[in-house]
């Protein structure tokens, strides 16, 4: 039954809405993650919409380090007894933190939280921060994969985007990784600021000589309030950036990584776990500046995302008054199809379809118009037991998404 409740904004008359009926209940919980932001940065990249901030002359460690066990402490009642899969350490740049201090962060999150044994545990680092010492102390404390953000091996590129470091230092950086843990990804970049088809492809030559596991490869976009929104930069045109996303696939397919995720390729078995989990609409409690969660319950569904400056947050984290969340929200069940299409449409095997009922509370009939048309657009595959775009429906995924809004 539908009901109808009053709802009031800051400086609006009272309006009344239509609030949908409630979702169905959950059966169970879906795996759970954590993501911790780590807010700070040499200094900010051109290019770069993330909440990162220029470092302080110190970096305030201790205080950082006090308002996430507060942000933690009050976060448990919300994820009781659960089980932990996977932590992730991203930024930022969280190698800017000493190795105390990671081991401090790991030590916490074993101390309250099931984290589970094998816990994929992933840190973010740049290579401009990075040291072989450092590297081996965060593998000891438990970090068991490194993110780095590599970008491109062209010095002159590396100019351009307004990185801190090199190549020689990128390579440097990787060699340290690969001797501290097993588990290591690059961040590379394409459609690059005056960038051709064969300074793309060398990149990802290079990039691939290391034998990582794991490879991300992100198509260059112009965000909203960053330098180069405002100062663009020339960029490769359409039809250019297209037979590079063509060429980098037929690439890393030979040299043994499968593309299965928009921007990410692995080889058989290193398929990042962390993002597996945002892809597969699992759960996730995120802390720290700007960090978003979602949670589920057994009858609701809630996102939340904490205030995104550093200083207002650890103020508000450590003033334990709840002031640190910018936002909490159950998410309606008319929003859940969309929510949960916008992740798992980007899996190249899409996801089998009982996972909707498991992680939305919805019947699989609540979106059966939305599947009939995307199927009869070529758009969905019509395999009854996936939701999996197919391969023109990846190409279009954003309008395929938005069937389901
Ligand atoms: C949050 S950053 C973390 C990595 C680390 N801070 C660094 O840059 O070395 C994650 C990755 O997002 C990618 N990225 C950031 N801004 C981007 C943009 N505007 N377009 C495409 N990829 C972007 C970069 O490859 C970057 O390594
Ligand atoms: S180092 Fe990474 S997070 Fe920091 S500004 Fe550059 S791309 Fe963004």
């Amino acid at each position: 039954m539908a009901i109808t409740i009053p709802i009031r904004q800051a400086g609006a008359p009272t309006q009344t809405r239509l609030k949908t009926p409630a979702g169905a209940t959950l059966t169970s919980l879906p795996p759970l993650s954590v993501y911790i932001h780590v807010p700070w940065c040499v200094r900010k990249c051109p290019y770069c919409d993330f909440n990162s901030h220029a470092v302080p002359a110190e970096l305030p460690e201790r205080a950082y380090l006090d308002a996430l066990r507060a942000d933690l402490e009050q976060a448990l009642p919300s994820i009781w007894g659960r089980q932990v899969i996977s932590v992730f350490l991203g930024g930022g740049t969280p190698s800017l933190l000493s190795a105390a201090a990671l081991d401090e962060i790991l030590a916490m999150l074993r101390a309250y939280l099931n984290l589970w044994p094998d816990a994929e545990i992933t840190m973010e680092a740049n290579p401009g921060t990075a040291e072989a010492g450092r590297f081996r102390d965060y593998a000891a404390s438990g970090v068991n994969r490194l993110s780095l953000g590599i970008q491109s091996f062209d010095d002159a590129q590396l100019k351009k985007l307004g990185r801190i470091h090199d190549a020689a230092q990128a390579r440097a950086a990787i060699e340290m990784a690969q001797r501290a843990v097993s588990r290591v990804n690059l961040d590379v970049m394409f459609a690059l600021p005056g960038q051709d088809m064969a300074a793309c492809m060398d990149d990802v030559q290079q990039a691939l000589s290391f034998g990582t596991e794991h490879l991300s490869l992100y198509h260059l976009t112009l965000e909203p309030n960053t330098v180069f929104a405002k100062y663009p930069p020339t960029l490769p045109d359409d039809d250019t950036s297209a037979a590079m996303q063509d060429a980098i696939e037929v690439a890393l397919d030979t040299a043994g990584l499968q593309r299965y995720e928009v921007s990410a390729y692995a080889k058989p078995g290193a398929r990042s776990r962390h993002n597996l989990n945002y892809w597969e609409f699992g759960d996730y409690l995120g802390l720290g500046p700007g960090a978003h969660g979602k949670l589920s319950f057994h009858d609701r569904i809630v996102r939340e995302a904490r205030l995104r400056s550093p200083d207002t947050w650890m103020a508000g984290a450590m003033a334990r008054d709840g002031s640190h969340i910018a936002e909490t929200r159950s998410v309606g069940p008319d929003e859940l199809p969309f929510e949960f299409m916008l992740n798992a449409l980007r899996l190249k095997e899409g996801v089998a379809a009982t996972t909707f009922s498991e992680r939305t509370g919805l019947s699989l009939a609540a979106i059966s118009r939305a599947l009939q048309a995307a199927t009869a657009r070529g758009l969905l595959d019509s395999d009854p037991t996936r939701l999996r775009a197919t391969p023109l429906g990846w190409r279009f995924l954003n309008d395929l998404q938005e069937m389901f809004l």
